[in-house]
């Protein structure tokens, strides 16, 4: 069997042009742009990276877009004002804190301090609660760019077996509540799951989330099953001196036995950023009291 693969980048490019269209009418509707603001904090060459195209994107979705960067020897202090200042200006509906913060902030601080209504990452305790209780809040990004993935895919997953490897706040446990909430069988697999193979190959729906190269064989899976890779992991590449990127999955070896995968490159990574722009319209829309109906993107 050769698996479909799931064009992350190409469903990415619909919703940000979907994302696109709505912010315009929202523009007219609002008298404003919807607007993001991104805190950069250092000089991560990776982060640097991501908040750049997270620029851009923002304004190829005609929305306005607040980068602020400060020293990576920044005091919390100074850190928690500007995020106040953030949550008090009208002109920013999201706020994104770049992560990993540097050693002398505590991250979870900081996210406690950005307004939950412009908290488009979805890493607010609040928010995390809202998902847990079925109400409506901000979901985190990857988690959720994984799910518009796997419904187009399959649409109804009523019933299926998911198991989801991996249990971080930012994907695995978010990842299991949509699945859940999607009437799936949901099982968390981790670092302690005794017979990990055994327990993957149970599932209609994989996804993988532990960031360990090519860690799912293709001798795990159940024949025909669907699998998310949100792995990216560098590891060296056969040119000397060079790296490449793969997944959390051996993408050539479960390729023959899967019915459906994502690619990496090009799988889950490209939702993440195109799911932000969808988050922050979501969020311009309540705070400025206008309606956004609940499947518009
Ligand atoms: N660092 C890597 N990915 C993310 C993300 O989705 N949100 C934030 N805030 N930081 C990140």
């Amino acid at each position: 069997m050769t698996a479909e693969q799931i064009d992350g980048k190409a469903f990415a490019l619909t919703l940000r042009e979907k994302v696109g269209t709505i912010a315009a009418e929202f523009e007219r509707k609002a008298g404003r742009k919807a607007g993001l603001a991104v805190v950069l904090v250092g000089d991560d060459p990776a982060s640097q990276v991501y908040v750049r195209s997270k620029g851009k994107a923002t304004l190829a979705a005609n929305m306005a877009s607040f980068e602020h960067r400060l020293p990576d020897d920044v005091s919390g202090g100074a850190l928690l004002a500007l995020v106040e200042q953030l949550n008090q200006d009208p002109a920013v509906d999201g706020i994104l804190v770049q992560l990993p913060l540097p050693a002398q902030l505590d991250e979870q601080q900081v996210i406690s301090a950005i307004s939950p209504d412009k908290d488009v990452d979805g890493f607010h305790v609040i928010n995390a609660g809202r998902l847990a209780v079925g109400q409506d809040g901000f979901v985190p990004c990857t988690p959720l760019g994984c799910m518009m993935l796997l419904t187009s895919r399959l649409g109804d997953l009523s019933g299926l077996e998911a198991v989801v490897i991996g249990r971080s706040n930012i994907v695995g446990k978010p990842m299991a509540q949509l699945l859940l909430d999607a009437n799936a069988t949901v099982t968390i697999a981790h670092s302690r799951t005794k017979d990990l193979p055994a327990v993957v190959r149970r599932a209609d729906v994989v996804v993988a989330a532990v960031g360990r190269a090519e860690m799912v064989k293709a001798d795990w899976l159940k024949p025909g099953a669907t699998v998310i890779d949100v792995g990216i992991n560098r590891v060296p590449s056969n040119e000397a001196g060079k790296t490449r990127l793969v997944g959390d999955v051996d993408f050539a070896g479960a390729s023959d036995v899967a019915g459906a995968i994502t690619p990496v490159p090009g799988g889950v990574g490209p939702m993440t950023i195109a799911v932000l722009l969808r988050n922050t319209l979501v969020a311009a829309h309540r705070n400025a009291g206008i309606d956004l109906a609940k499947d518009a993107v």
